[in-house]
């Protein structure tokens, strides 16, 4: 019989470093990752961790016929600025990749007679506000508000939610049998902070490396405007929502796709948190006029109203807690001890 498992994509990303470390946490002990780099150290005794492209179908065919995957955390991606630098690559990793795993989650779903819960981080790169004047009069979008993204991750996350809703609801809707479908359930992230990795590739990524930065004594020229907003979350929150929404009894879910948020701040807000917790940390502003437009575009804060009441979401860090509790202490143990 086939070992029962969780599948988790792009586990060297932020998300997914925090993620494997949470699950097994918890006690969960059968995770398979998957990832085109190598598991670092802090992680490698995690999980059983296959270095592959998701792209390669006959990896996910091998996957499949050794494994039966019950969950699939699907994080593999290339963020908002990479894949401004990349578009055609960005497509075919983000679009391409997620629609083999639906489709193998599809057939999975089928051949088990149970549906695989199919897990994914959307994006408030999903947004696009066409101008700061939207911004600023439709603070708290709502999840089906300004789904006009300009940016191939965007598109690319947005596009994706909708497959993930096809192979979960449309699936093969015309065949004569109705075939058991995949569960299909997705957040909507704000920019991310994590006190242990640092982005790479995002358009958020200016508050993680004020704050890395500062941490190691360099200096750092902020790439957006002082009064650039967006909503965050501490890294510990994130994964949070993506456990908790998949344990949540399916009847309770109204939705597949849920915004989830904690604090928004202006880069300035960042920078004087950032000063607080290191007096001696040299922020200046230099904004890149094309990363800011995208950052523009992107809503002031998320309404997760729906979140709150369908599944329980409340995030345990608010700004106060996340800076003085998680992130300060956890970077100076990184990086002076
Ligand atoms: N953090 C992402 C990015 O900046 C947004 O989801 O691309």
């Amino acid at each position: 019989m086939r070992k029962k498992i969780t599948l988790i994509t792009g586990v060297v990303g932020e998300v997914g470093q925090a993620l494997v470390k949470n699950l097994v946490e918890r006690g969960n002990a059968n995770l398979v990752t998957l990832d085109i780099r190598p598991a670092p150290v802090e992680i490698a005794h995690l999980s059983t961790h296959i270095q592959g492209n998701i792209l390669d179908k006959s990896l996910l065919a091998r996957l499949v016929s050794e494994y039966e995957i019950a969950t699939i955390y699907h994080l593999a991606a290339l963020l908002s600025t990479r894949g401004e630098f990349t578009p055609v690559e960005a497509h075919q990793v983000n679009v391409e990749g997620t629609m083999g795993l639906l489709q193998m989650a599809a057939e999975q779903s089928e051949w088990r007679k149970e549906p695989v819960l199919f897990i994914f981080p959307s994006s408030i790169a999903a947004y696009g506000m066409p101008n700061l004047k939207a911004k600023v009069d439709f603070p708290r979008v709502r999840e089906w508000e300004w789904n006009y993204p300009i940016t191939m991750y965007g598109c690319n996350k947005l596009y994706c939610e909708l497959l993930g809703i096809y192979f979960s609801q449309y699936y093969r809707q015309l065949a004569a049998e109705q075939p058991i479908m995949l569960d299909f359930r997705c957040v909507r992230f704000p920019g991310l902070i994590s006190a242990f990795t640092v982005p790479s590739g995002g358009t958020s990524d200016y508050g993680p490396e004020m704050l890395h930065a500062a941490a190691q004594g360099e200096p750092y020229a902020c790439f957006v405007r002082e009064d650039a907003i967006i909503p965050f979350m501490a890294m510990p929150d994130a994964v949070t929502a993506l456990v908790n929404l998949a344990q949540a009894p399916k009847s309770k879910l109204r939705r597949c796709v849920y915004n989830v948020t904690s604090f928004s701040l202006t880069a300035a807000q960042i920078r004087e948190l950032v000063v607080e917790a290191f007096p001696k940390a040299q922020i200046t502003f230099k904004p890149d006029v094309k990363r800011q437009r995208i950052v523009d575009s992107w809503p002031a804060d998320l309404n997760d109203d729906d979140a709150r009441r369908d599944w329980d979401w409340l995030p345990a860090f608010d700004v106060k807690r996340s800076f003085k509790e998680y992130l300060t202490p956890n970077i100076v143990r990184r990086y002076q001890g």
